[in-house]
């Protein structure tokens, strides 16, 4: 059967990579969290003290950084290695989505990061997941959705994914880091969070994760 692009974009903590997961485990299709990419970078740039202003320093320290996806059989799931370790659990910790936002926004890191996700789905039958996939990464994406939700009730889930992972964050610091990540990624200069002209919007407000995956597997069947 033919295999497509399937882009998902939107503002943080929407349910994009729940529903980008189920939807590619559906399919048989690779899942990329485009977002996990940009947090490994502002891991090594932390880790490192790269500067965020000068662009040798930058592009030296893009050639030493490798992200990998591993597929993890016990957790079943794919897990981010930077440079050969598995930084799944540190790139989700609260001190890295408080700085990811300003490391997205340098041109080399997105420069960079694009062309490897690029190379990533060159073969079509994957589910990325993302702020530009639709508009930058893959404009050719034969289905893009552009996720949105109430902002309390995104705080609420990223609360509660956070406790699972037992880290416990006050509803009002998430929901401050979700504004300033949507304010920055909105606005920079280099393939802005925007929704592509023909991308489909979805509201997840009132929706649960069967419902997402279920609209977006109608919109994968229209072009199979
Ligand atoms: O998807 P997630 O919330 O993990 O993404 C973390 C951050 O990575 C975003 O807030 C954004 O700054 C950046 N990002 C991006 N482009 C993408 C995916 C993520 O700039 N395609």
């Amino acid at each position: 059967m033919k295999k497509i692009v399937i882009a998902l974009d939107g503002y943080s903590s929407c349910g994009k990579s729940t529903t980008a997961k189920l939807v590619a485990a559906e399919l048989n299709y690779a899942y990329i969290d485009t977002g996990a990419m940009y947090r490994a970078v502002t891991l090594y740039f932390l880790q490192n003290h790269v500067s965020r202003t000068n662009p040798k320093e930058i592009k030296e320290a893009l050639k030493n950084i490798e992200v990998e996806f591993h597929y993890n059989p016990k957790k079943k799931r794919n897990e981010v290695y930077l440079n050969g370790l598995n930084v799944e659990d540190e790139i989700r910790k609260m001190y890295i989505s408080n700085q990811v936002s300003e490391v997205s926004v340098i041109a080399e890191v997105r420069h960079a990061m694009v062309a490897e996700q690029q190379r990533m789905g060159r073969k079509r039958g994957v589910v990325m997941d993302g702020r530009d996939i639709g508009t930058a990464v893959f404009p050719d994406a034969e289905v893009k959705i552009f996720m949105t939700a109430d902002v309390d009730m995104r705080a609420k889930r990223r609360q509660v994914e956070l406790l699972e992972k037992n880290q416990l964050v006050n509803l009002d610091e998430i929901k401050e880091n979700l504004q300033k990540r949507d304010r920055i990624d909105s606005t920079r200069a280099e393939s802005p969070l925007r929704r592509a002209e023909d991308a489909v919007l979805l509201d997840t407000t009132h929706m649960t994760i069967d419902e997402q995956v279920e609209f977006v597997l109608e919109h994968v069947t229209a072009h199979l």
